[in-house]
């Protein structure tokens, strides 16, 4: 048991449990009372205000941590809170991995709530993702004070298949801009967290046009050393008004083996918790997209054709205007590729059997909105039909099947990631 006097301020590092027996508390600018309860994973921490007395029960792993802290939230974000109020705006939060972006759309959201707000947030951190899925962007309406993004229910989600951007900005780009028009339809205030990729020009290119695409009303720059100095320029040239703020210093690190583990712990909770059951779909109907499988044709003798210049067994084949798609038994020598292109054309895919098995698949309504991802266990092409798991109950609205570009295992694991483009 724990007595926490009003005015203070209470760091907690996870593992941790926590619950208020008495008083109002205020996390993340969440106002929570008399019985809330809280979990904080080992990779996070957060911030308990008192706004009144309070006694806390605790429960805490070895790495626990519950200590007095001063205030984590600068008087700044007070400041853009306030300007959104006025314009009912949007705001963009960019920063490095572990500045704290997500804290404080967190806080922002919360105290726009608190003010009486209808707030959408836009999560598109398809790595830490805070609502859907991993791999995915999400919206949520944050009808109550909530200090924990993840607890949102995904209103609306955009499948991008990987978990990191490079190699797939557009999507990235296309999702943000769908889910934030879906948002400006449903609330009065945006905020967009993003991910932590920011050097680079891959990086670079992401930021500057996704900013220009949203057209936020304020774009946030969580900096440690002026090194979004870059972005802050362009997008003030572009008249969006950019806040540069310092980076938290109250962010408990995380390498990249607790980010994975984290994200694996989002695919375990989204996937497991909702018993996935195995569906098929019939791909005449909803077809593959945003790959080569499917999207040519198949004419007779082509099969025979590859497999008398590749001298091994070909399953599936189908020609491309660009090039052939071969699924193969076994590997063939980069001479033989050549071959290939001398008679089809410069795109030549060539896929191993069961090279499909556990690709994370989105499967996605006549908007191309996200319904739920799957994971799948068989693409037979020859019969237009894909065996995928997923925890979609009403199959109904599924209108197209987007192959990601991650593998995970049977536990929901990230195994493999596949090369932007490979197919
Ligand atoms: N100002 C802060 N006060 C308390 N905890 C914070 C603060 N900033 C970040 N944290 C905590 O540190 C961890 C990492 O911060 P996060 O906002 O997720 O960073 P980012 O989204 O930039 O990667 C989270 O658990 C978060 O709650
Ligand atoms: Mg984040």
């Amino acid at each position: 048991m724990l007595h926490v006097k009003a005015g203070e301020f209470m760091l907690a590092e996870g593992p941790l449990r926590v619950k208020l027996l008495e008083g109002e508390a205020s996390i993340c600018g969440a106002r929570c009372r008399e019985g809330y309860e809280f979990l904080l994973v080992a990779e996070k921490a957060v911030t308990v205000e008192a706004l009144t007395d309070l006694r806390l029960e605790v429960h805490g792993g070895l790495e626990a941590k519950l200590e007095k802290s001063e205030k984590t939230v600068p008087e700044e974000w007070l400041s853009v809170v306030e300007e959104l109020a006025k314009g009912r705006g949007t705001v963009m939060l960019v920063g490095h991995v572990d500045s704290g972006k997500t804290f404080m759309a967190t806080y922002i959201a919360n105290k726009l709530v608190d003010e009486g707000f209808k707030v959408a947030v836009v999560d598109s951190d398809v790595g830490q993702s805070s609502i859907g899925p991993p791999a995915t962007i999400g919206m949520a309406v944050m009808e109550k004070p909530e200090p924990f993004l993840n607890e949102l229910k995904m209103e609306a989600g955009y499948f991008v298949g990987s978990t990191t951007p490079t190699g797939h900005l557009l999507p990235m780009v296309v999702g943000v801009r769908k889910l934030v028009d879906r948002a400006r339809q449903v609330a009065d205030c945006i905020v967009i967290d993003t991910t932590g990729m920011v050097f680079g020009g891959p990086a670079r290119a992401l930021k500057l046009y996704k900013a220009e695409v949203v057209r936020p009303d304020i774009a946030v720059l969580l900096e440690r050393r002026g090194e979004l100095s870059h972005l802050a320029k362009q997008l003030e040239a572009l008249g969006i008004e950019v806040r540069r703020i310092p980076a938290s210093r109250w962010v408990k690190p995380r390498g990249r083996g607790e980010r994975r583990a984290l994200r694996e712990r989002a695919f375990q909770v989204h996937f497991k918790r909702r018993k996935p059951r195995e569906v098929e779909l019939d791909l005449t109907s909803t077809p593959l997209i945003g790959t080569y499988l499917g999207s040519g044709v198949q004419p007779s003798g082509l099969r025979e054709e590859v497999k008398a210049l590749l001298g091994v067994e070909v399953l599936y084949c189908e020609s491309l205007p660009e090039g052939i798609v071969a699924i193969i038994e076994e590997k063939v020598a980069p001479r033989q590729v050549e071959v290939l292109r001398r008679r089809f054309g410069e795109t030549i895919k060539l896929l191993r059997k069961g090279f499909e098995k556990g690709l994370l698949v989105g499967l996605l309504d006549s908007e191309g909105l996200l319904l739920d991802v799957g994971v799948v266990k068989r693409l037979e092409l020859e019969k237009s039909r894909a065996t995928v798991t997923t925890p979609l109950e009403d199959l109904g609205y599924v209108r197209a099947v987007k192959l990601g570009s991650i593998r995970l295992n049977e536990e929901y694991e990230e195994v493999e990631s596949l090369r932007p483009g490979f197919l």
